[in-house]
C-alpha cells in the first residue's frame, strides 16, 4: 500500500446485512444508474459470486463484483465512489481483488467497457487486460462493449 491509499482496506462479503445492502443499493445506483446491481442481484453476488468491498478510514469507497464459472470469473461492477478518484484507489482495490482470486484458483478474469470510458479502459489497460472482441448490441441496441480479458496464470 502507498502512502496515497493509507487509510484504505478491501474485504470480501459474503453475507450483506440489512444496512450495508441499502447502502450498496443506493451507491450502485448513484454510479451506474439504470445499470446498477440492487438489493436483489448483490446477496446473489456475495454469496455465490465475489463482492469485495474497499473502505476508506471504514467508510465505503468503493464495490467490485465478480461473477465466476469454474475457474473463469467475470468483472459484473467495479467503482470506486467520485472523491476519491484518481488517487490510486481503483488500481489498489484492482489488485487486491486480483490478489484474492488468484489465491481462489481462478486462471482468467474478464470485463466489458464500453468505449467513452476511459478512465476504467485505462485502468484495465494498465492491469494487463488485453482487448479480445467489441461485441456490437452487448446490453442491447447501440450498447457496444469492448470485451477485455486478463490471465491470471504466470
Ligand atoms: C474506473 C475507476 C474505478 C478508476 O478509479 P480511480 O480510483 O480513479 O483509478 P486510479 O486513480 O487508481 O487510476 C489508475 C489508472 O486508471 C486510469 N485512470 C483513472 N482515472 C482516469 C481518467 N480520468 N482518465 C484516464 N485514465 C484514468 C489511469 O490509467 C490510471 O493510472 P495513472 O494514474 O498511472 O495514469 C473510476 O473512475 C470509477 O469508479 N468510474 C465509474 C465506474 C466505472 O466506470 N467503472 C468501470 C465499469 S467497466
Amino acid at each position: 500500500m502507498s502512502a496515497k491509499t493509507s487509510g484504505a482496506k478491501v474485504k470480501q462479503i459474503s453475507n450483506l446485512a440489512t444496512a450495508e445492502l441499502l447502502e450498496l443499493e443506493h451507491l450502485e445506483k448513484k454510479v451506474f444508474g439504470e445499470a446498477a446491481l440492487n438489493r436483489w442481484t448483490l446477496p446473489i453476488i456475495a454469496r455465490y459470486g465475489n463482492l469485495f468491498l474497499l473502505t476508506i478510514d471504514d467508510q465505503t469507497a468503493g464495490v467490485a463484483s465478480f461473477m465466476s464459472k469454474q475457474r473463469q470469473a467475470f468483472l459484473v461492477g467495479f467503482w470506486v465512489k467520485a472523491e476519491f478518484r484518481g488517487q490510486g484507489m481503483g488500481e489498489f482495490f484492482l489488485g487486491e481483488c486480483l490478489e484474492a482470486l488468484v489465491k481462489k484458483n481462478t486462471s482468467t478474469v474478464e470485463v466489458t467497457v464500453s468505449v467513452e470510458n476511459k478512465p476504467a479502459h485505462s485502468l484495465y489497460k494498465k492491469t494487463g487486460f488485453k482487448l479480445v472482441e467489441k461485441i456490437s448490441d452487448f446490453y442491447g441496441p447501440g450498447e457496444t462493449r469492448l470485451l477485455l480479458q486478463l490471465n491470471l496464470l504466470k
